[in-house]
Order: C-alpha cells, then sequence, then structure tokens
C-alpha cells in the first residue's frame, strides 16, 4: 500500500459532505484503509480522515499509542471508524490544543464536547458502540468533522491561541489529528 498525499486547507474537497459506506469488507475498502493507515503512520497523526485523501466516504481511522514523548496525551484505542453518528454526553465542553494534518505547522484551542458516545461501523460491518472522554473525545469529534467538511479552525473562539506549531511549542507540540 502506499503513503498518499494529504489535502491542505484550502482545497475544497475538504469541505464536502462525505457519502456513507453501503457495503463493507469490500477489496476498495480495505485498499483504501491501508492507505489511511500508511499514510498517518507516516505523518505521525492520531487519526486521519477519508475526505483528507479526496476520498469523500465516511471513513475515519485514529489511534494514539501512550508515548512518554507526549505524557499529556492520553492513549486512544486504535479504531477504524465508518458512517459514525455522535451523541453528546451532556453539554460541558473542554478546551484543547488541536492539529490537523490537513493544516500543517499550526496548532489552535479548540472547544469540544467533553464526553460523548459514538456509533458506527468497523471495516467488517461489524458495530462500534462507545462512550469517551477526555482526548479520546477531542479525537473523535476531530476526525468526524472532517465528514461533515468542518476543519478545526472552523471551531476557534479565541484566535489569540491559534499559531505556529514552532513558534507555540519549541520543545514539544500535541499531536496532529
Ligand atoms: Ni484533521
Amino acid at each position: 500500500m502506499a503513503v498518499r498525499t494529504v489535502l491542505k486547507m484550502g482545497d475544497p474537497r475538504l469541505l464536502e459532505r462525505a457519502r456513507a459506506v453501503d457495503r463493507f469488507d469490500l477489496s476498495e475498502l480495505h485498499a483504501l484503509l491501508a492507505d489511511m493507515h500508511d499514510t498517518m503512520q507516516a505523518l505521525n497523526g492520531a487519526g486521519l480522515a477519508a475526505p483528507q485523501l479526496g476520498v469523500g466516504l465516511q471513513v475515519v481511522i485514529f489511534g494514539v499509542d501512550h508515548n512518554p514523548r507526549y505524557p499529556d496525551a492520553e492513549a486512544v484505542p486504535h479504531t477504524v471508524l465508518i458512517n459514525p453518528t455522535l451523541t453528546p454526553l451532556g453539554d460541558e465542553m473542554e478546551e484543547g490544543w488541536e492539529g490537523c494534518l490537513s493544516v500543517p505547522g499550526l496548532r489552535g484551542v479548540v472547544p469540544r464536547y467533553a464526553r460523548l458516545r459514538y456509533r458506527g461501523y468497523d471495516q467488517h460491518g461489524s458495530v462500534i458502540d462507545r462512550s469517551a472522554e477526555g482526548f479520546h473525545a477531542r479525537v473523535v469529534q476531530h476526525e468526524c468533522d472532517h465528514l461533515i467538511g468542518v476543519l478545526y479552525p472552523m471551531r476557534i473562539r479565541d484566535f489569540s491561541h491559534f499559531g505556529y506549531t514552532e513558534v507555540l511549542f519549541p520543545d514539544s507540540a500535541p499531536i496532529d489529528e
């Protein structure tokens, strides 16, 4: 499989709504996921959505191993999530730093729901139904935003917390999503 080019902010394909996947376990879907995994790994991302590769399908992947270089980044289970639906659990919002492989070199503080339930399917069509909080919930919201054409800068409320990664975090930057 292959590392593919990630579309950057400004490309109109990143602003489109993705289509639902209607058949699972097809070779095309497995090939797409293999490319997504390779690309995310090569770029050290916490997640990636199919529209970032120019594929307008409701497919996201995410996952973070515990990394001593990022002691504040909680581990997130490695997940393939297709046709997701998100339900906030309560109204509480949390601010946190985000970056995006489609917005390279920048970081911003984004409000997200602190807790949510997410449902969808894996690549074989098996149901995924989980509750998440903290960084896990943040990553899910960031990735699923890509499926409705939303990039994290569009969620920023306070642009005094938006800037270049090497200026904001000269030593160790938060992981990209
Ligand atoms: Ni992103």
